[in-house]
Formats: C-alpha cells, structure tokens, sequence
C-alpha cells in the first residue's frame, strides 16, 4: 500500500514503498505506450501546464512527451513573453493560470521552495510538479537515475555510487541521495573541490572526499555533474583546465571503478570539463538510457497524480 500523492516536489522522506512503486510504474507505462510508439488515453481530457522559469531541453521536452503520450493536452508557458516580464507577481501567474482550469503544473525555478510555495497557494486542486527548484530538488532526475540504475544493477544493498562535480549547487544529487537512500544503497560518496562540496552535516550518511581517484576506486555506479556556473559567484569558478585534471571522469579514472561501472550524467554535459568524449561515448555510458527513461518516469508520476 502507497500513499495517493497529489503533488511531487521533493523525493524527501518518501517511503521506499512509494518510490519503488513509481519506478514499477514507470516499467509499466514503458511497455504500455510501447517505448513511445502507442499513445495511451489515460489522461484524456486533462490538461497539463508546463511552467519553466530556466533553460531546459531534457526535463521540459520529456513532460511534454509523458503528458501527451498519456492523451493529455500540454500548454507550454513561454516566460519570454509572458506578463512575469511585466512585473506580475508569481501568485498573480499561478491564480491566473489555475482560473483557466488546468490538471497540473509542472514547474522549474532558480528559487528553492518555489514549487512548495505553489502548493500552498493554489486555489484550485491543480497538481504540482517539480522540474527542478534552485538547489533543492529535482525529484523526477532522482527517480529516473534510480530507474537507469536498477535495470543493471537491482542489488542496491551491495552499491557503492560515487556523485562527482558541483555537488553544493546541484539539486539533482539531493534528489539522487534521497532516492538512493530510500532505496537502501550500501554507500554514497561526494567528490569535487571542497567550495562545490556541501556543508557537513547536510547529508551525514554520505562520504564528502576532495580525491577522485580515491572517490572513483571500486564504484558501482558514477555520477558525474555538470559546473552550475549560473548559480555560483565570480569567485567560486575554477578553472576548467585545472577542473578536469582532478575531476574529470576519464578512461584512467573510470579503470579505478568496479569493472562495470554505470557511466551516467543528468546532463546538459560539458565534454572536456567533466566528462571525457571517449567515456561520455563509451560503452558504460548510460546517459542516454537516463534520458529515454525519463520520459517513462514522468508519465508514472503525472498518471500516479492526475488519473482518477
Ligand atoms: C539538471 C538540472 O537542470 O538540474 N539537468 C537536468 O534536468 N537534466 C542538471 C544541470 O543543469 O546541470
């Protein structure tokens, strides 16, 4: 028995019953729509906002995809032209777009807690999608990751995943620690300069190192992130040469990993920085897995909140 959930902004104390169950979901819309091929008629009728307030390719074209690959209509709000240019407040927007009757917002924004923040104004009984909120969250990546993760590798107890890069500003290794710890992964390691490490007692559980090649020794699974330079200061951004000597996930370094270690990455990927081509393109690269198991993840969670 899982708990119905109206809204998804944070992976966070969810029960490990829940999350397994929206990645057995994801299998099974997966072979539902036939990998894409067939349209399903789950959501028809229903309407499906999608709110993105920074950049996007994967996350925003995947929701669109779920939603309509579930029957749903998909209105995309396109911010460069919108009234929040006007100065229109966010609880202006959000009262307006619900007055139209939608089914769900699926939001992304550089503030922490705006999707909450959105949960606890709505007016009407619109559902909440997070796409990603500052450094907070990005609870649709961390089931995905755990999805790509468990069709190699279900024996979490035995799993060690090493998570490399810009740690402090990433929103996708919160979500991925919170899913992976629910799931009961043996051990989670942190790894990059100690300014893009975060603070110490944020995630007791997790083993912070500097040293990527200790970091990368024995790994089941690596996880490597992108340099959020959109959310650090001038004086916080190392030097990309100097970056990939130490952080960047090379053939050496990769051999420093258990044998079949998954290669993954939430992207966008930044070649050269902290993915060499030959491991981005490699046969343990599991990037673009991540990214068709996206769209199944996400066509769970809209038909786990939406379907009657
Ligand atoms: C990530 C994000 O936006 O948080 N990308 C994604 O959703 N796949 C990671 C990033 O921007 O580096």
């Amino acid at each position: 028995m899982t708990t119905h959930l109206r809204h998804l902004t944070t992976l966070e104390n969810l029960p490990r019953a829940t999350i397994e169950h929206l990645l057995d979901r994801a299998i099974a819309m997966r072979d539902a729509c036939a990998h894409g091929t067939r349209k399903l008629d789950l959501l028809t009728g229903r309407t499906v906002l999608n709110l993105f307030f920074e950049p996007s390719t994967r996350t925003r074209t995947s929701f669109e995809l779920a939603a309509r690959r579930l029957g749903a209509d998909v209105v995309n709000f396109n911010i460069g032209v919108s009234s929040t240019t006007k100065g229109e407040t966010l609880y202006d927007t959000l009262h307006t777009l619900e007055a139209m009757h939608l089914d769900a917002i699926v939001v992304r924004h550089k503030v922490d807690g705006t999707p909450d923040e959105l949960v606890r104004n709505a007016m009407s009984g619109v559902s909440i999608v997070n796409a990603g909120d500052g450094h907070h969250a990005h609870p649709t990546q961390g089931l995905l990751d755990a999805l790509t993760i468990r069709q190699h590798r279900p024996d979490f107890e035995n799993l060690t995943v090493t998570i490399c890069g810009d740690i402090r500003h990433s929103r996708v290794a919160r979500s991925d620690v919170h899913a992976l710890t629910a799931l009961g992964v043996k051990a989670i390691r942190f790894c990059g300069p100690a300014g893009l490490l975060p603070d110490a007692d944020e995630f007791p559980q997790v083993q912070c190192s500097e040293d990527f090649d200790a970091a990368i020794a024995g790994a089941d699974v690596a996880i490597m992130l992108r340099l959020q330079k959109e959310r650090m200061a001038a004086t916080e951004l190392p030097d990309e040469a100097a970056y990939f000597q130490h952080y960047g996930l090379d053939p050496r370094r990769l051999a420093r990993a258990d044998r079949g270690c998954l290669v993954m990455h939430p992207g966008p990927l930044n070649r050269g920085i902290e993915i060499a081509d030959e491991v981005a393109d490699g046969p343990q690269s599991r990037v673009l897995e991540q990214v068709a198991n996206g769209v199944f993840v996400r066509m769970a969670v809209l038909g786990e909140l939406l379907a009657r």
